[in-house]
């Protein structure tokens, strides 16, 4: 009964540091502007901050005046804005609808959240001619017309491989999609080092810090690794050693510790060891008072 206590109680402790170290890595990470699709890297850190778009179409005897607020690297911040006129945390992008009639203050009528901040939310692919790269988000459901069920939101932007960074152009959204042009040096690839295909990427890129951070990450869980391989493979040890104790010889209590002669003298030796540094040590100490008594 104690083997298979000890036994239990041990497999509980592995799972719950398995699933710690699990939990810690499949965090729902969010987009960070590094894109990789195969052996090709875009930087998109330098199109982080908000940005505006908007146009306007005539809806007599109102002016419906759309604004699509974006940050394609952070959650977008919280304005002054009524809260019930923002969209909610998590979100990079944000459409907001406004009626606008001559003599009336402005009215808000729609706010979407059209894009998720999560990297799961985050698809790309590259765009040939011209170059470039078209990212598209996942947002929240939103009803696509009036009466309508509410439906998946997505914002998409084709990011064109320019030598400048130009305006962004507000292309089009029918209710569920939103388009965006825009044109920047970021949308062309980052060239590769050539050898280093298989590492990521986004090292290349010209911000050393992250990928500094990421290899402390790795060698840290390299380490909790390796003892948590240390640790099962000494909770195996006792475990295997006391079951066959147990059914070699019966054994209960404390006989069935594995080779528990020699467990009980590592105290000893842990003392014998200790003592033999201190000795080491000491010598110099009475032969320097020893010298200093001799002059
Ligand atoms: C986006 O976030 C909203 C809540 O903010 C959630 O309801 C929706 O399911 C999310 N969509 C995706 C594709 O992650
Ligand atoms: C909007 O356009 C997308 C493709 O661009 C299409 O898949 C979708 O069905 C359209 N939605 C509506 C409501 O027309």
């Amino acid at each position: 009964m104690a083997v298979l206590c000890r036994y239990t109680i041990s497999r509980v402790l592995f799972l719950t540091l398995l699933s710690t170290l699990v939990a810690a890595q499949d965090d729902q990470k969010p987009f960070d502007c590094h894109v990789t699709i195969g052996e090709d890297a875009y930087d998109l850190t330098g199109l982080k901050g908000e940005h505006t778009v908007t146009r306007e179409s005539n809806m007599p005897p109102s002016t419906i005046h759309d604004a699509v607020t974006f940050n394609l690297c952070e959650d977008l911040a919280k304005s002054s804005a009524p809260e019930e006129d923002q969209c909610p945390p998590g979100t990079r992008a944000c459409l907001v609808r406004t009626s606008r009639k001559n003599g009336h203050d402005d009215r808000v009528i729609s706010v979407i959240p059209v894009a998720n901040s999560s990297a799961s939310a985050v698809s790309y692919d590259p765009i040939s001619s011209p170059k470039g790269l078209q990212l598209t988000f996942a947002g929240a459901s939103y009803p696509s017309v009036v009466g309508s069920e509410p439906s998946p939101q997505h914002f998409h932007l084709n990011l064109l491989c320019g030598s400048s960074v130009s305006d962004v152009n507000f292309v089009s959204y029918n209710g569920t999609d939103l388009y965006l042009d825009w044109e920047a040096p970021a949308g062309c690839l980052i060239k590769t080092p050539p050898g280093e295909d298989t590492k990521e990427p986004t090292d290349g890129g010209d911000d050393g810090s992250g990928s500094g951070e990421k290899k402390e990450e790795a060698v840290g869980s390299g380490l909790g690794y390796f003892f948590l391989l240390f640790f099962l493979a000494f909770v195996a040890y006792f475990a295997l050693g006391a079951y066959y104790n147990y059914s070699t010889y019966g054994a209960t209590g404390a006989d069935l510790i594995p080779h528990r002669d020699f467990w009980r003298e590592v105290p000893y030796m842990l003392r014998d060891l200790v003592s033999h540094i201190c000795s080491a040590v000491r010598p110099r100490h009475s032969a320097s008072r020893g010298g200093y008594i001799a002059v």
